[in-house]
């Protein structure tokens, strides 16, 4: 049996890609046979353990971080989230490089000129060629972490990992697996895509999700519902920078609720979104979430509900997954985009279950008995 090992590059090394490197050492002594490890979705997946991630090149823009080993970049200003593990051990993130990848759309305007270090400040060194340093990194999965609004950056890496032969999970929500264009690529090059945008452990999403489930459920008509978020960090300050780069994230978070409202909800009796930037909040987020509805004889309930997590580790307890099962499909050689475990992981999968449906479809998928 080859060895278990999932050899990874990362485009973007900001708090979502600190939690995740924090994440692979802080497990590293998980094994097949751990009990129920609190904080993990999965020990084990089909053999992968946390460990068997090995950071092996990644990319960024930020002069505080282009150059410097992964292991220091992911502790690097502006990246403010929580750190849970300083240990990073050699092999998990030691002496991984990271290299300058091309900006792109990579900057919003108001992280050019922000006056606050959570900026970003842009490296003057010259773009690597990513297709030949993720050959030459021999990486097995591309994981992307664009800021918002990144299109041609988040298409960028997502040509290069076709280019280079690289399975891609991508984290944001630029539409790629779950549109027809690139996932027609994927299938081609037989590489697998999990996508888009990560729906986090225990985030917004996921809890609007399941109550507006609840109400189908249980025969409620939900009436209206909003959804608010804050939050202090860079992803919240580059989503500040006007409405252009958020059109995608708006989708992704609505589509994510109405596809669990049976009979739909007209489009004025939603409202979803990241809603402002709190600088002392810092990778804290607030999520304030509202429904009201009519069960029985038309009376009415409304539920009101605060939402307080730690954002990017959120998020990293589910990219661990996702890309164990990427490299899972990447053993089996099943190429294009991979519903069960996107429908579990993401918030725009090419194709949206009740989340309890997606977890059972993960698990046949995971045991060989479903393809994708
Ligand atoms: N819970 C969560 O945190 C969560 C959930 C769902 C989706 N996401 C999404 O994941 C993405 C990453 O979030 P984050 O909090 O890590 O963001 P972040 O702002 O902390 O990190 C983004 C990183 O990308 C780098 N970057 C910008 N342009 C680049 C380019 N062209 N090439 C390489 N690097 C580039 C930046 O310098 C920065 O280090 C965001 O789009 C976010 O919306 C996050």
């Amino acid at each position: 049996m080859s060895e278990k090992i999932i050899k990874l590059a990362i485009a973007g090394v900001g708090n979502c890609a600190s939690s995740l490197v924090q994440g692979i050492n802080f497990y590293r002594h998980v094994t097949e046979r751990s009990d129920l490890v609190p904080g993990l979705m999965h020990n084990s997946i089909d053999g992968y353990l946390p460990s068997s991630i090995v950071p092996v090149a990644a990319f960024d823009i930020d002069k505080r971080k282009v150059g410097k080993s992964l292991d220091l970049a992911i502790f690097a200003e502006p990246n403010c989230t929580l750190v849970f593990e300083d240990n990073i051990v050699e092999g998990l993130g030691q002496g991984v490089p990271v290299f300058r990848g091309p900006t792109l759309d990579g900057m919003a305007n108001i992280m050019q000129h922000h006056p606050e270090n959570r900026a970003f400040r842009e490296s003057n060194a010259d773009p690597v060629d990513v297709v030949e340093a993720l050959r030459k990194s021999g990486a097995h999965v591309l994981v992307n972490y664009m800021p918002v609004g990144s299109e041609k950056a988040t298409q960028f890496y997502a040509q290069c990992a076709l280019e280079a032969g690289v399975a891609f999970v991508n984290c944001m929500p630029a539409f790629i697996a779950s549109t027809k264009r690139w996932a027609d690529k994927f299938y081609a090059a037989s590489l697998p895509i999990v996508g888009d945008d990560i729906k986090s452990q225990i985030g917004a999403t996921i809890v609007h999700r399941v109550l507006a489930d609840l109400f189908a459920q249980r025969g409620v008509e939900l009436g209206s519902t909003y959804q608010l978020n804050v939050g202090g960090n860079t992803d919240f300050l580059n989503m500040h920078d006007g409405e252009a780069r958020l059109s995608s994230k708006r989708v992704s978070k609505t589509e994510a609720v109405t596809s669990q409202i049976p009979g739909g909800i007209a489009a004025d009796k939603i409202h979803v979104g990241p809603s402002d930037y709190v600088p002392h909040l810092g990778d804290q987020k607030r999520c304030f979430i509202d429904m009201s509805g009519y069960y029985f004889g038309r009376a009415s309930v409304s539920l009101r509900l605060e939402l307080h997590v730690e954002d990017s580790p959120n998020s990293a307890g589910v990219a661990i997954d996702a890309i164990r099962c990427a490299k899972l499909a990447l053993d089996r050689g099943i190429g294009g985009p991979l519903t069960s475990i996107a429908s579990y992981t993401m918030k725009h999968p090419p194709e949206q279950y009740r989340d309890v449906e997606a977890r059972e479809k993960t698990e046949a998928f995971i045991r060989g008995e479903l393809e994708r």
